[in-house]
């Protein structure tokens, strides 16, 4: 049985690697490139299979001009579309519409940010270009060589190589499978010798969140693609309860990007999307037109206050404390981040009151809200709020 130029022999080898060594060789990868959960931008939810040269270079000027760059939005990252053909020699060349990528990332560079980039395991991308099955390492060096710090890498037409090479599709096969491929992209990621954040996108399959660090994953997609409105969102945002155990520095789960801005979900909406994703520690990957944002979305977007609750320190996912949608995060120093959803949309937003011992304090406590931007006073015993509609009230609480 063939697995690509590999015998099946070879590939019992690969897996043995594939469990013994990462331990070893994703350390490399991991330590210290996204202590916090990676911050940016990524080119799909907005522009999809059109993005170009052109939009991306506006979306590093925007990202500086609006002052996204120095609230910690680094990654300008190209997803799918970018990929034309192979040469003779198997090397992998953008397609017109990215005429030359290294100047790409030495512009990117030069304003002060990373560059990141897409591919697949599978020999398609999700938007059928080309993919990397059987040219791993050459794509990573051509990453390295155009200055790439960030990999997205999509199960895409790889589940097609699964089903051809087992199919009786026995899912511990699948599995195996799914792993050695993301093991040896890492693995060509490393040699390269080049930092470079690897994000798993499969969408969760196979439980991704308790493989990935082991395949050398920075971040690892836990569902099915987002949309831009508020179904969609919460219902991916509010599923993340339970995975907190599986994220920390360096490895963070991933609910997918932010669709704020992008105009399906109102300003309360968009709001509980930055407020979970903070909460939830996730990457925070804009994916709207930086280059033409409203008040309202850069107010969002650039709310420092909570971009700290993501970025914290001590990198913990926070998690739902009860109905109706109460979530908390713990903070360095001992303050703890709660967030009051209503996640009702039709009926009358009625007031609620949160009683801190639920949240572990007894009073008296200090309590901010992140929104409002405005310290609240001493609490000691609850605060009665009312939540506006598929909106968000976020307290920081401290002693
Ligand atoms: C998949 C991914 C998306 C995006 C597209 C591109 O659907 O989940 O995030 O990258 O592919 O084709």
């Amino acid at each position: 049985m063939r697995f690509g130029c590999l015998s099946f022999s070879r590939l019992h080898v690969l897996l043995a690697i594939a469990l013994i060594l990462p331990a070893c060789s994703a350390s490399a990868q991991t330590t210290n490139l996204v202590p916090t959960p990676p911050m940016g931008w990524n080119s799909w939810n907005h522009f999809g299979a059109k993005v170009t040269d052109s939009d991306v270079r506006a979306a590093a000027d925007a990202m500086v001009a609006s002052g996204m760059r120095d609230a910690g939005y680094v990654y300008i990252n190209i997803d799918d579309s970018w990929e034309g053909k192979r040469d003779a020699q198997g090397n992998i060349h953008p397609n017109s519409k990215f005429p030359d990528m290294k100047a790409l990332g030495d512009y990117i560079h030069s304003k002060g940010l990373k560059f990141g980039i897409y591919s697949s395991p599978g020999p398609k991308t999700c938007g059928g270009y080309e993919g990397s099955y059987g040219h791993e390492q050459q794509d990573a060096d051509a990453y390295a060589k155009w200055g790439v710090d960030y990999l997205k890498y999509d199960l895409c037409s790889y589940m097609d190589i699964m089903k051809l090479h087992d199919p009786n599709q026995d899912p511990r096969t699948a599995q195996a499978m799914m792993e050695a491929a993301y093991a040896k992209m890492n693995e060509a990621l490393l040699n390269t010798h080049r930092p470079i954040v690897y994000s798993l996108c499969q969408y969760g399959v196979g439980y991704v969140w308790k493989w990935g660090p082991k395949v050398g994953g920075n971040l690892w997609r836990t569902t099915d693609d987002i949309r831009d409105n508020y179904r969609s969102m919460t219902l991916i945002g509010f599923s993340q309860a339970g995975l907190e155990k599986y994220a920390g520095p360096g490895r963070w789960n991933d609910p997918d990007m932010l669709e704020i801005g992008n105009g399906g979900m109102s300003t309360d909406q968009y709001r509980t999307q930055m407020s979970l994703w903070a909460i939830l520690a996730a990457p925070l990957l804009t994916g709207n037109d930086l280059s033409k944002m409203d008040a309202t979305t850069k107010s969002i977007l650039l709310n420092k206050e909570v971009i700290a609750v993501d970025q914290d320190n001590l990198g913990i996912q926070g998690h739902r404390v009860g109905p109706p949608q109460i979530w908390e995060k713990p903070l360095g120093g001992g303050a703890e981040v709660v967030a009051l959803f209503n996640f009702v949309t039709d009926d009358e937003a009625e007031p609620f009151t949160l009683y801190l011992k639920d949240v572990g304090f007894t009073g008296p406590v200090h309590v901010r809200d992140l929104w409002a931007h405005k310290d609240l006073g001493v609490l000691h015993d609850s605060y009665t709020v009312t939540v506006p509609q598929g909106g968000v009230v976020m307290l920081k609480l401290w002693k």
